[in-house]
């Protein structure tokens, strides 16, 4: 075609204009309206962020109710650890302040199951300074016990450490019987 250099160049900048403006058609049409009122983010976020209802408690909310787990908790080396880790979450047992729903206590293997999550020799990711772990099946066999024995047999699961001197003294009488 026998278009001259300057009508090219013009059609150009009609291109490049008319795109912007569908660019900037586009952009006002798909930016919430909230957006940019505080700075760069969508201002409802916060509101609709406030609005999600909580799920969790403190150990403190359990407390209030289970006063027999909460003493015997606060004194062991679990004292740090979330009751929800081992038993689900609040709003899945206390609404409004009462109980409400039943929560999973976990019983037998499944146990072991749940201490070697945290204590099991083959998760390199902690150093042993700060969690102590135990390979299984030699700390059962160190200590005398079948290997069908699960942990809570000696550690209270909410102390560890709170009757382990009584099951030392088992293992041990075993040990020389
Ligand atoms: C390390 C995991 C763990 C943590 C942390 C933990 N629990 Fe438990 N809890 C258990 C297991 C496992 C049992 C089952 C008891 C058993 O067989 O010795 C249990 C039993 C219970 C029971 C009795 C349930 C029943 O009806 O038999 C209550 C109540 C309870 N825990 C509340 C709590 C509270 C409150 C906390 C926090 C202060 C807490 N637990 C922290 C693992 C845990
Ligand atoms: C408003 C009081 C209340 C609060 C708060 C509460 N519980 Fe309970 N919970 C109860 C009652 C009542 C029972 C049934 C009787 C019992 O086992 O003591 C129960 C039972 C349990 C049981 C046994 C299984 C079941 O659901 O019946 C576990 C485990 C438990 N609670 C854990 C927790 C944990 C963990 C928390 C904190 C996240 C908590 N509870 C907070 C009142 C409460
Ligand atoms: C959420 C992770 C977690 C779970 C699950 C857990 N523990 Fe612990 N445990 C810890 C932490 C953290 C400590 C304190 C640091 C330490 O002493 O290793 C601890 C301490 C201990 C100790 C004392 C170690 C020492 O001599 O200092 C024993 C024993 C123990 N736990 C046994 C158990 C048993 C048995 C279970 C299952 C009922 C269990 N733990 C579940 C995290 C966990
Ligand atoms: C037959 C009893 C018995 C059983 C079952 C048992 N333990 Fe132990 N555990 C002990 C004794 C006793 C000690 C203390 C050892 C010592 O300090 O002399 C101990 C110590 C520990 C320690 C601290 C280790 C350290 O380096 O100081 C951890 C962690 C532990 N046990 C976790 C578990 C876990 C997890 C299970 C279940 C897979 C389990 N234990 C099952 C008796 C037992």
């Amino acid at each position: 075609m026998g278009l001259s250099y300057k009508m090219r160049l013009i059609l150009v900048c009609i291109s490049i204009i008319v795109m912007a403006g569908i660019g900037f058609l586009f952009k006002n049409l798909l930016t919430p309206d909230s957006f940019g009122v505080y700075g760069y983010y969508r201002a409802d976020a916060i509101k609709e962020a406030v609005e999600v209802p909580i799920r969790h408690g403190t150990n403190d909310s359990c407390f209030k109710c289970h006063a027999f787990e909460a003493k015997i908790h606060k004194a062991g080396l679990h004292k740090t650890i979330s009751c929800e880790f081992c038993h689900g979450t609040y709003a899945d047992h206390v609404t409004d302040g009462k109980k409400t729903g039943t929560l999973p206590v976990k019983t037998g293997d499944q146990i072991t199951s749940l201490c070697l999550r945290c204590h099991n020799t083959e998760i390199k990711a902690r150093s042993e300074k700060v969690i102590k772990t135990v390979a299984i099946p030699d700390h059962l066999r160190d200590q005398h016990v079948k290997l069908t024995h699960n942990c809570s047999q000696c550690h209270n699961v909410h102390a560890p450490l709170k009757y382990i001197n009584r099951a030392k003294q088992i293992t041990g009488l075993m040990e020389k019987g």
